[in-house]
């Protein structure tokens, strides 16, 4: 059974959250109540605490203790916003940490479930739908508001879900996450470009965004797996934090990152455009310029897929990128090879679309027993479902 954190935020509707907290119980789940002081005005964090047979945390600060919102946020496997006021979602949306509720939605590594409840015109009002995009954005679950009658005697649409429908709302959750193809599985993926250090204001690098890397994490994420990226510099992100990110900037700290996390995954993606050629010298200070040319010494990086490759278990799934410009198939078949990789996805700089930058790319995937399969022109999270599907045919209990 699950660990769940309900937040409990100041709404008429926060009643309804003692017959959740009460059904959740029954399913025998365990509960952690957190309320907005606001919250305590309409119900009593007594009653809340008796139901859930944990202590109720409502400030952030307590005579002087300090209540500890991280761990509360790691012990959860889910936490559920509910009754989600349009205040509390503005909070949450811009990360306002004034209370203990947002506190621990801010340090929560869990899925995040919000029932909001509100009048009618303050959930259609323009802030409120932006700010539920934004935490739709941000990977966060909306449980639909009801139509129906509303505090203030009005009709509409802004009444928070039914106890029973949220419980039966994380029960469909399950069943769909049990059917989830990369279930169990640890992936990690190397994304984006590095840069190589020449001096204080310089370094040499090449034009990958990390776009088609980090659309990987996500589906992987999406599709049930633990999902590492190691990700060199990109002002691209994940959009669900709950894939575990690592921040790289050299070839050599992307070597480093990669062969640390690969002993215990299932599957490991190389998507990113490492450097091949790194500086021998490089410079603290800016170096000014001469009259004279500059010539530069570089030597040759680590091959981080080739090592991965003599690393490689036999339950272990390698996946590699070849981006060429010409003879796509003969080089990208020695890749596949001498990388030792377990299919290569190909992408060629002569297709329209494809390639670094787009938000589309054209593939070839070609697996080691030599089965070729093209694609068309498609956006990249579609190019990664498609990747994650040749990944399943592959899987050792496949
Ligand atoms: N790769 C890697 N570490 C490197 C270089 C490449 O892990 N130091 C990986 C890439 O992430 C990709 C695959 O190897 O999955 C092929 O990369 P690519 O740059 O196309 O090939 P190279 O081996 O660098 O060969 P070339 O530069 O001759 O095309």
């Amino acid at each position: 059974m699950s660990k769940y954190i309900i937040g409990i935020s100041g709404s008429i509707a926060a009643y309804k959250s003692a017959y959740l907290v009460r059904a959740l119980i029954k399913k025998k789940h365990a509960i952690k109540v957190v309320m907005t002081p606001s919250a305590t005005k309409f119900i009593a964090p007594i009653t809340l605490s008796t139901l859930s047979k944990n202590e109720v945390s409502v400030e952030l600060i307590n005579e002087g203790t300090w209540n500890n919102h991280v761990e509360l946020g790691i012990w959860a496997d889910g936490m559920i916003v509910a009754p989600a006021t349009a205040t509390t979602l503005g909070k949450m949306a811009h990360g306002i940490a004034d209370n203990m509720l947002i506190a621990t939605y801010l340090s929560s590594k869990c899925p995040v479930y919000i029932a909001p409840a509100m009048d009618l015109d303050m959930w259609k009002h323009p802030s409120t739908k932006a700010n539920i995009s934004i935490l739709k954005s941000y990977g966060n679950h909306i449980i639909n508001v009801n139509n129906g009658e509303l505090a203030s005697g009005l009709y509409g649409e802004g009444r928070m879900a039914e106890p029973d429908d949220i419980v039966t709302f994380l029960e469909n959750l399950k069943l769909t996450e049990n059917k989830l193809q990369l279930k169990g599985k640890k992936v990690i993926i190397t994304a984006g470009p590095t840069h190589e250090k020449i001096d204080a204001v310089r370094f040499i690098s090449n034009r990958s965004t990390g776009k088609m890397g980090i659309a990987l994490a996500d589906a992987c994420f999406k599709q049930g797996a633990e999902v590492i990226l190691i990700l060199g510099p990109s002002k691209h992100r994940p959009i669900h934090r709950e894939v575990k990110v690592i921040l790289i900037t050299s070839a050599e700290e992307m070597y480093n990152a990669t062969i640390k996390q690969y002993h215990n995954c299932d599957i490991a993606i190389m998507a990113a455009a490492v450097a091949d050629y790194t500086p021998t010298k490089t410079y603290s200070h800016k170096v000014k310029k001469g009259n004279n040319n500059w010539e530069m010494d570089l030597k040759r990086t680590k091959d981080i897929a080739a090592q991965l490759g003599k690393m490689k278990q036999k339950s272990q799934i390698n996946i590699g990128f070849a981006l060429e410009t010409d003879n796509e198939m003969e080089y990208a078949q020695n890749k596949l090879k001498k990388k030792s990789f377990d299919f290569i996805v190909l992408n060629s700089l002569q297709d329209k679309g494809a390639g670094f930058g787009h938000d589309t790319n054209k593939v070839t995937i070609i697996h080691k027993d030599n089965k070729i399969k093209k694609y068309e022109l498609k956006s990249k999270p579609e190019v990664a479902h498609d990747i994650i599907n040749e990944i399943v045919t592959i899987l050792p209990h496949a």
